[in-house]
């Protein structure tokens, strides 16, 4: 049964998306730029909290501030042009793939935000990969349009060759670095003349433009050189594009590009232009039993895809995001958990804007709520008003570091028992147990170096632990199956064996090479990288 008519304009004005991006291509600061637009903040720099700026991020933001890096996904959440838009921040250091790769599972399209100097980095292919995966739809913003940088055509290429994705401009630039000038809006056809000291963006020069027609208005705010140039590219592009269409992006097959600079803030409502026209809205999400979920549906359906402890030190909370699928949310609403299989009330809600946590009473199909959480919710997890559902699952990466935690004062092994779990539960880091030595002397696994920096600071910022942490020879993780996906507890060989958080037996070796022995030695069995948590 579909939800009323009043819930399905709700729904239909969601837009959710993620930024994905290599560190330092200016992520921070566009989504500064798309706050500033949607009036959530009102002077840039709110966000980073710069020296001299206003500083609104929360206390757990602190080892981001201090080392420049995203480390947690926060939700922002937005009005513009009659939509809502929840943008879902995503960390752009590598050790933290797992919590990246768990948001893109939660939006239904992403902003590639590229460097013109540095073109598609590496962090950058990866995130574009599990996109792809997902087919979900992605947008490209070109950024830094105002530093020197390649030129528009030869990056257009590296895209489409790394990338092995079609790439459609939008917009054109008007010269680069020094000699940047503006955009040229294929689709509106218009110019949009830069100009540095422009603060409001009533204040753009805007130039209709005709390709052809009105060539000659490019040599009024170019150099002949940099006009000559344009004239040629555009030329090219004009000649040999299709034009624009929208299924092929919303497949995933091409996908639109624009240019600009954030931290001048130019080109970013031409991207916000784009976005509110073309992005999708809430798209229909598979179960396990290969059903689909429309999210039009009147029964509320939903699946946590990331759980944060500790986010305001003054309450121990954890809070449990969970992605809408279908239907609307009402705080004190009763749903059914699927994994525990009862009931659960979700009575204490939130949602965020910038770094801000507001109280949240309904919320639809895309949204992001935060729900107060006790131990119920793991990541994964699904809940719903009528029945069980099961979406998808969820991967979990194999760690690849491993260590044992030591603290110096005896007494605080159980608060740091306690505080290993939270964090895990949380998907920091992933625990091992040792069958003979119990659950209070885990072993630590991460997938990166910073995850275990993160966990440190963590600790003593959170819980004020003072810890040692003793690295471990280890540095692959499996998980023994039978051919029809059985735990196999175990194995020929003399392998190590543990277990996970949830009970799933798991080895631990040294080498790939002590791996393959494993392998020679139990033909019979699967071992798994990854392996789904509900
Ligand atoms: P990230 O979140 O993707 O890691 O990147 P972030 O926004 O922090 O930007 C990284 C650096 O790039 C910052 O410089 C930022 O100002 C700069 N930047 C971002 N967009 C643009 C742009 O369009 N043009 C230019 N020229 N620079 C841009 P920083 O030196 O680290 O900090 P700041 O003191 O300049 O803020």
């Amino acid at each position: 049964m579909l939800a009323t008519p009043q819930i399905q304009k709700e729904i239909q004005r969601r837009r959710t998306f993620a930024i994905i991006s290599h560190p330092d291509a200016g992520k921070t600061t566009l989504t500064e730029k798309l706050l500033y637009h949607g009036g959530v903040i009102h002077e840039t720099g709110e966000v980073k909290g710069k020296s001299g700026t206003k500083a609104v991020t929360s206390d757990w933001m602190e080892l981001e501030r201090q080392k420049g890096i995203s480390i947690t996904s926060s939700v922002m959440t937005f009005d513009y042009d009659g939509l809502r838009v929840n943008l879902l921040d995503t960390p752009g250091h590598k050790d933290f793939s797992e919590d990246t790769y768990r948001v893109l599972m939660a939006v239904d399209s992403a902003a590639m935000l590229i460097d013109v100097a540095k073109g598609v980095e590496e962090r950058t292919k990866k995130l574009y990969e599990v996109c792809r995966l997902r087919k979900i739809p992605i947008f490209t913003f070109v950024n830094k349009l105002d530093r020197e940088g390649k030129d528009p055509l030869t990056l257009i290429d590296e895209v489409e060759k790394t990338l092995n994705m079609q790439c459609y401009p939008v917009t054109w630039p008007l010269g680069i670095g020094q000699r940047f000038r503006g955009i040229y809006n294929r689709l509106t056809k218009e110019i949009w003349i830069y100009d540095q000291r422009r603060e409001e963006v009533e204040d753009y020069k805007i130039i209709p433009f005709e390709k052809g027609k009105d060539d000659a208005i490019l040599y009024d705010y170019l150099d002949k050189e940099s006009a000559d140039q344009v004239i040629e590219e555009l030329d090219l592009i004009e000649g040999a594009l299709p034009p624009f269409d929208v299924n092929e992006f919303l497949n995933g097959q091409i996908s639109p590009v624009t240019f600009g600079s954030a931290k001048q803030n130019f080109g970013v409502d031409t991207f916000l232009q784009f976005f509110t026209k073309y992005a999708p809205g809430p798209q229909p999400r598979h179960t396990k039993d290969d059903k689909e979920i429309d999210p039009l549906d009147a029964k509320f359906t939903g699946f946590v895809f990331k759980i944060q402890a500790n986010m305001d030190r003054r309450h121990r909370d954890r809070i449990a995001f969970i992605r809408i699928c279908s239907g609307k949310f009402e705080r004190g609403m009763k749903v059914q958990h699927s994994r525990l299989e009862r009931e659960l009330r979700l009575s204490y809600s939130s949602q965020f804007v910038a770094a801000d946590k507001e109280t949240v009473d309904e919320a639809y199909a895309g949204d992001i709520v935060g729900v107060g959480d006790t131990g119920n919710f793991a990541i994964g997890d699904c809940v719903s008003t009528s029945g069980k559902v099961q979406f998808e699952d969820i991967p979990k990466f194999a760690p690849e570091l491993f260590g044992r935690l030591s603290v110096r004062d005896a007494l605080k092994r159980q608060k740091m028992q306690e505080a290993l779990q939270h964090l895990s539960e949380e998907g920091a880091i992933q625990l091992f147990i040792e069958p003979h030595v119990g659950a209070q002397d885990p072993i630590i696994g991460a997938v990166g170096e910073l995850q275990f920096e993160v966990l440190m600071h963590r600790l003593k910022d959170e819980y004020n632990l003072e810890v040692k942490l003793n690295r471990l020879p280890y540095s692959v993780a499996r998980w023994p199956r039978t051919a029809d996906g059985k735990p196999v507890t175990e194995l020929k060989g003399g392998a190590n064996m543990f277990r996970d958080l949830i009970d799933n037996p798991v080895v631990l070796v040294n080498q790939e090479w002590d791996l393959n022995w494993l392998k020679r030695e139990n033909p019979d069995v699967e071992f798994q990288t990854s392996i789904s948590r509900a």
